[in-house]
């Protein structure tokens, strides 16, 4: 009791005037400044997380990237996966993986796992829309750790997700050319670690509302040197999401932040929404960017410049700068003028 009393009282002091006591509330959080901040564990109730919380040193001494799952998804196997296994070159061989067909990567965040729904909506988008190869990657034994250990841990999470890539691609064939890497929140900062560790040649890379907390600055963020195009879509910067472009086009669907048309307060809904809007550009492409002069023109949704396509499924695209739209409240989240 005494304990927690204590706990109370420094979570106020340390605080100062942030207001913690409504859970999921971030009003006071500021990206950069603010020490705590309700996070949603895997099925949406906030946790409450000090961001100078103590790492879990037992778990960042194991060789935890050799936990990383690959489970493959084609259209011969839509919903039950096949578990590929670096190393074993019968793992590949001997399931549906086709190396003329293009290769997707889909990387979860936080308190997720590979059945998450992220993974379940863009894997049936890209298999509806095209005969690929879709590798879900589980790593949801890390991912569970508290947020600044698994934030620790993504930089190896990344770099083994690029070692089997180029295992991958040794061993079965493939094509740099054909690999789309797509990871969401936390993920999306593995997806651009593993980007770099092969070199940067997976020819498309998308972050879904890249994570914010201890990645504004941070050298190991998802970055122009993850892929030969590399592209972030932000719905909920400057809480869950990171708020400044990081990659080589950048689009702020709504003004980028939350509340997102349709999400109440919590930025759960606005976070989340980011992986919404990339599975329905891949079944209908038709969410037209508009080009932003600057940041604050995005913010503002006040971008007139030239038309970009955010999200789709196109191995091929490529473009470069800030980009502003509206969307709808509800699938497939179009935004209609009445
Ligand atoms: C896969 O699951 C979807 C959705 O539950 C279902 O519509 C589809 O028929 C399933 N496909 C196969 C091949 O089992
Ligand atoms: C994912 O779903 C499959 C099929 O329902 C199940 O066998 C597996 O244990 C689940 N894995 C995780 C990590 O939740
Ligand atoms: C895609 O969305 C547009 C609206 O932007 C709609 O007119 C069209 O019918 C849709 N196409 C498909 C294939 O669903
Ligand atoms: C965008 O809007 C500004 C004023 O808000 C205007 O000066 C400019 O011509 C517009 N550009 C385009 C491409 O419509």
């Amino acid at each position: 009791m005494k304990v927690v009393i204590v706990l109370a009282a420094s979570i106020a002091l340390c605080a100062g005037n942030e207001v913690l006591s409504v859970p999921g509330d971030n009003s006071h959080y500021i990206e950069g400044e603010s020490r705590f901040i309700w996070m949603p564990d895997g099925d949406g109730v906030p946790l409450l997380v000090d961001l100078e919380e103590s790492f879990d040193e037992e778990l960042l001494n194991t060789r935890y990237g050799a936990n990383n799952e690959y489970w493959l998804y084609t259209r011969k196997n839509p919903n039950i996966s096949q578990l590929i296994v670096k190393g074993n070159a019968n793992s590949a061989w001997n399931s549906n993986y086709a190396s003329g067909r293009p290769l997707k990567v889909l990387v979860h965040g936080w308190q997720n796992n590979g059945n998450s729904s992220m993974n379940t909506l863009i894997k049936s988008a890209f298999l509806e829309e095209q005969d690929a190869n879709v590798i879900v990657v589980d790593w949801h034994a890390f991912a569970s750790s508290n947020y600044l250990t698994a934030a620790e841990g993504v930089p190896e999470i990344g770099e083994y997700l690029g070692n089997f890539l180029i295992w991958l691609i040794n061993t079965a064939g493939g094509n740099w050319d054909n690999v789309h890497l797509v990871g969401f929140s936390l993920g999306a900062h593995v997806v651009g670690n593993a980007g770099r560790q092969v070199d940067g040649r997976a020819a498309r890379v998308t972050g879904l509302d890249p994570a914010g907390p201890k990645w504004h600055g941070n050298s190991k963020a998802l970055n122009k040197q993850s892929g030969q195009y590399v592209e972030a879509i932000h719905t909920d910067g400057g809480v869950f999401g990171i708020l400044e472009p990081i990659a080589h086009a950048d689009f702020y669907p709504n003004g980028g932040k939350n509340p997102q048309p349709g999400c109440c307060l919590m930025s759960t809904c606005s976070h989340s929404r980011a992986y919404e809007l990339f599975a329905s550009s891949v079944l209908n492409n038709s969410f037209k960017g508009r080009g932003c002069k600057d940041l604050d023109q995005a913010k503002s949704v006040k971008c007139n410049g030239s038309i970009f396509s955010m999200g789709n499924g196109i191995i091929s695209k490529r473009g470069f700068g800030i980009f502003g739209l509206k969307t709808g409240s509800s699938y497939p989240f179009f935004f209609f003028y009445f």
